[in-house]
């Protein structure tokens, strides 16, 4: 797909890979990038950066949780530009402080809603929208965590193993409604998530990784979207990006 004068919608925008994702669609020559989250003040720096970079900016507050916060920002978006061609299902919680099982069962609930429900309510409720104009390309959001055990983080692995899984059931849906659905797995990445995940530090089991690898940047992640959103091949397509 070529991004010129597309209509994207970037989840969790406000910061960290979503900003970077709405900030590269935007210098890619993308007509207008929706931008989603639940933190308003935030979402006012990455608009500006979006319009900067030459694209319309919509801020949209919007919790990837609530079906009819989604389908509100869907009919929005229908409302404004007629057409979505790009979603990037990225809006993600992990455990924080304190870590699993220590979390409340609300926490717990909360990850699962964002990581796992948002991302499949998110791409359900986009198909049609996608259709009316031919089609689309969504991107989830995963983790490098999808792959491995990690005990502090049992919630939030189960959850992003489970968009894998759930990428590459929506294969079919290159042919049956011209949507190609692909995955990014990100390793570690300096972002706000990593850096509060002990409250307001990295947190103690994370931080010898943390130390000891090349952090990622969240520009290293959006460049992967970029490629798996412009490669028309790219269908179901699991990709990571691994620290060094
Ligand atoms: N940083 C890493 O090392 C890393 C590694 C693997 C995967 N990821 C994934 O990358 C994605 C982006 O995370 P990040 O690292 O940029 O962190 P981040 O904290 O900088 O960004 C996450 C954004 O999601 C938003 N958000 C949270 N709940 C929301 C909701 N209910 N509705 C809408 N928006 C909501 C937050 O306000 C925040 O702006 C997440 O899915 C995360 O799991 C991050």
């Amino acid at each position: 797909m070529d991004i010129k004068d597309k209509v994207a919608i970037v989840t969790g925008a406000a910061s960290g890979i979503g900003q970077a994702t709405a900030v590269m669609l935007a210098a890619r020559g993308a007509k207008a990038v929706i931008l989603a989250d639940i933190n308003a003040d935030a979402l006012n720096k990455t608009a500006a950066m979006v319009e900067e970079n030459g694209a319309e900016a919509v801020k949209s507050v919007t919790d990837v949780s609530s079906i009819e916060a989604l389908r509100a920002m869907l009919a929005d978006t229908d409302a404004r530009y007629g057409r979505l061609d790009i979603l990037h299902n990225n809006a993600g919680l992990g455990e924080g402080h304190p870590d699993w099982p220590g979390i409340t069962p609300e926490r717990s609930a909360a990850i699962i809603d964002i990581n796992l429900r948002g991302v499949i309510l998110g791409t359900q409720l986009a198909l049609d929208l996608m259709k009316k104009n031919g089609g689309g390309v969504i991107v989830n959001t995963s983790s490098g965590g999808a792959f491995v055990p990690l005990p502090p983080q049992a919630v939030y692995v189960a959850t992003k193993a489970a968009v894998v899984h759930f990428t590459k059931s929506c294969a079919p849906l290159a042919e049956s409604h011209g949507v190609r659905v692909n995955c990014v797995c990100p390793g570690l990445t300096e972002t706000q998530m990593v850096q509060t995940s002990g409250g307001d530090r990295v947190a103690p089991w994370l931080k010898p990784m943390y130390d000891s690898v090349n952090l990622l940047s969240p520009e290293d992640i959006a460049t992967a979207v970029l490629e798996l959103i412009s490669d028309d091949s790219k269908i179901a397509e699991i990709v990571s990006v691994e620290n060094t």
